[in-house]
This record gives structure tokens, sequence and C-alpha cells, in this order.
């Protein structure tokens, strides 16, 4: 079989055409969907050509095409499911993960990734690779009484932004989104009260360190922040950490762990009654609003919380709230399959463990 580069078949002549019969996989320029379902390279050789050229348009104009693809250029085929080349807008790298499209203004996924992200659920337990990567950097992350993981919180910034983007958490804790930031080529923000806290932030993230601000988030519209392009975040569940089950509060307090977030009248965990609490935690929200990109999301993490034998639904009232200036666009639900369950209520009445949260979904639209 002759040999066949990549720079002959664009050329287009005579010699070209006959090679390209004879081109191996990796050489194609366009790829489709066969009647199985699978991307498949085609052998069309005018396509391949006119596949070739496009390709070589896409690269120069302004598409803003994710660096993967720029990195290796020479590996990049252009793709339509229906093979037809002139329609075709997606880039292809490896088939298995799918393909980019050049309009797509949120992300920079393949249609695959995008869907998979799209189911309204998930289960995920804390990872011992993320607690590993904490103690590294430093002993005290373990302080923090409630953290999300930042594989967890990597996956929702990877959907949400283009790499380079800004993504701001005005409820920081030890810097989760921050650390996801980091791994996922995104610029972070956050606002920490607590003092503690915000210096574990400065030392897991030190690149994002002027980007972090220890103040109550409540002054999020007087702080030097840029425009933001996506927030995650996830507030004190009202103040369920000071009404800790006794279990939870004795090892922590054995381990000499905080069992609450802090003793400041500024820390909304610290406000006993709910409307108030409503009121505060909706009001840093509704002050990110205008500093966040027209079009830009937010994700909010909470739960429904217990107190006095009582549900207080503050997932669906926070998410009632902000749809006063935000469209609410959707829930994701967290699940915890990892935790034990306690006989909440046994053996007279129903109480359950909950072991789920909801990701709430706003848009500034
Ligand atoms: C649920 S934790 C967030 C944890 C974070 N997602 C992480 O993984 O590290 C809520 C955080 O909000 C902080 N907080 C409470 N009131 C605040 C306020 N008024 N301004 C800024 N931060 C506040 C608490 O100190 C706590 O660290």
């Amino acid at each position: 079989m002759k040999g066949y580069n990549q720079q002959s078949l664009f050329d287009n002549t005579k010699e070209d055409l006959h090679a390209i019969d004879n081109i191996n996989g990796d050489q194609y320029f366009f790829y489709y969907k066969n009647n199985k379902r699978e991307i498949v390279p085609c052998t069309d050789k005018e396509k391949n050509i006119k596949a070739k050229k496009r390709l070589d348009e896409i690269f120069k104009e302004n598409y803003n095409i994710p660096k993967i693809y720029i990195d290796n250029r020479d590996k990049v085929k252009l793709y339509n499911p229906k093979g037809d080349v002139e329609k075709a807008t997606a880039l292809i790298l490896n088939p298995e993960d799918g393909a980019y499209d050049i309009n797509n203004k949120l992300n920079d996924m393949t249609g695959k990734e995008w869907t998979k992200f799209s189911c309204s659920w998930f289960i995920f337990n804390a990872l011992q690779s993320d607690l590993k990567e904490e103690r590294e950097v430093t002993k005290d992350t373990e302080s923090h009484p409630a953290t999300y993981s930042p594989t967890m919180v990597s996956e929702f910034i990877r959907f949400f932004t283009k790499e380079g983007q800004n993504v701001l958490d005005p409820f920081a804790g030890i810097g989760s989104t921050l650390v996801g930031c980091k791994r996922t080529g995104r610029i972070g923000y956050g606002i920490e009260l607590n003092p503690k806290y915000y210096e574990i932030i400065k030392k897991r993230v030190p690149e994002f360190g002027n980007n972090v601000f220890n103040d109550d988030c409540r002054n999020i519209d007087k702080l030097p922040l840029p425009k933001i392009h996506y927030s995650i975040s996830s507030p004190p569940y009202w103040d369920v950490l000071n009404r800790s089950t006794d279990g939870f509060k004795k090892e922590r307090e054995e381990k000499g762990l905080d069992v609450k977030y802090s003793e400041s009248n500024k820390d909304l965990g610290n406000i006993s009654d709910y409307q108030e609490f409503l009121r505060e935690v909706c009001s840093v929200y509704f002050k990110m609003y205008d500093i966040l990109e027209y079009g830009a999301y937010i994700t909010i993490i909470v739960k429904n919380v217990k107190k006095g034998g009582k549900l207080y639904p503050l997932a669906w009232d926070m998410a009632r709230i902000l749809n006063d200036k935000y469209v609410l666009k959707d829930e994701k639900i967290w699940i915890q399959d990892k935790i034990g369950l306690s006989p909440y209520g046994y053996p007279h009445s129903w109480a359950s463990n909950i072991l789920h949260h909801y990701c709430l979904i706003l848009r500034k639209e």
C-alpha cells in the first residue's frame, strides 16, 4: 500500500485522488455515523478533500476552538453524522469521545460528554484521591465541617464554562471550587468569611491568592471582582451545623475539629430564624446578578432541612425566591449512597435520612 500524508491530500492532484483509496484510517479527514450508529471515516475521495479544506478554514476563522483541538491540529477530523460535508460543523479527535461542535457557545465538551452530564441525578461520594490532595497541601482541611469534592465540582465547571473563563464561589469554604478551577484551566474567585478557611484556600491555590477575599459575601457588590461567567457554591444549610447530631459533634470535638463554621454574627450559618436566613442568603445571589455575564449560569448546592420534627424546604424556597430575578432552569440531584442510615423516628414515626442535595441551576437571561 502506498504511504500517504495529509498535506498531499489537500493538494488535490490526480495522484492524490487515486492514493486516497489507500490511506489508512488515521488519515481520513471526514467522519460520519454509519447505520450501526458508529462514528466511522468516510472513504469518499471528494468529501475528504472538501473536509480538509473546510478544516483549514475553521482553524483560520475565529471560532474559539478548545485548546486540545489546536494542540492536536493534525489529528482533527471534520464530522457530520449524516455524511454531509457541506453542513459539517463538528470536530473529532477520538471517535469514542464524540464530536465538538464549533458553534458550542457554552463549553468545550463533545456532544457525548454534554449528554452524559445532562442526567438529572448523579451519585457521588467523597473520593480518597481528593482527600489525599487536601492533606498534601495542608492537614487543616479536615477542620472544615462541610465541604464538597473538587472532582465533583469540576464536572459542573467543565459543563458551564469554557477554558479560561471566570468562576466565582461566594461561600468558598476551603476552596474546593477554586481547586476545581485550577484542575480545569478556569480562573477561580472566592469569598470566605472565616479567616482560617481563607488561609487554607490561599495555601491550596496560591495562583488565585489575589482573587480570594476574606469578607462577608453580602459585600459582593463592593469587591473588585471581574465579570463572572459561572458561579457554583454551597451556602450554609441554614443553622443545621449548630444542631448537629451527637455522633457527628462528639467525633469531631474529640479530634479538635470545628463543629460549626464560626462564632461570627456575620456567619449566615448562625442565623436561627428561617425567614431571616432565607432573606440573607438570597440577597447574596441577588447582588451577584450584576457581576454575572449575560447568559451566565449559577449552581447552588443546597438541601431541604429538618428542625423540630418539621421539614423546611430550603432548596425549594431558594429556587422560588431567586426565580424572581434569575430564570430557574433546572435541578440536578446529588445522591450520597455511602452514608450509614440512622434509625430516626423508629419505632413510632416517619423520619427519613436525607442523603440527597439539590444542585439548583439558574441563569441570568
Ligand atoms: C457549606 S460551606 C462551603 C464549603 C465549600 N463548598 C468547600 O467545599 O470548601 C459554607 C461556607 O460559607 C461560609 N460563610 C458563612 N457565612 C458567610 C458570609 N456571610 N460570607 C462569606 N462566607 C460565609 C462558611 O464559613 C463556610 O465555609
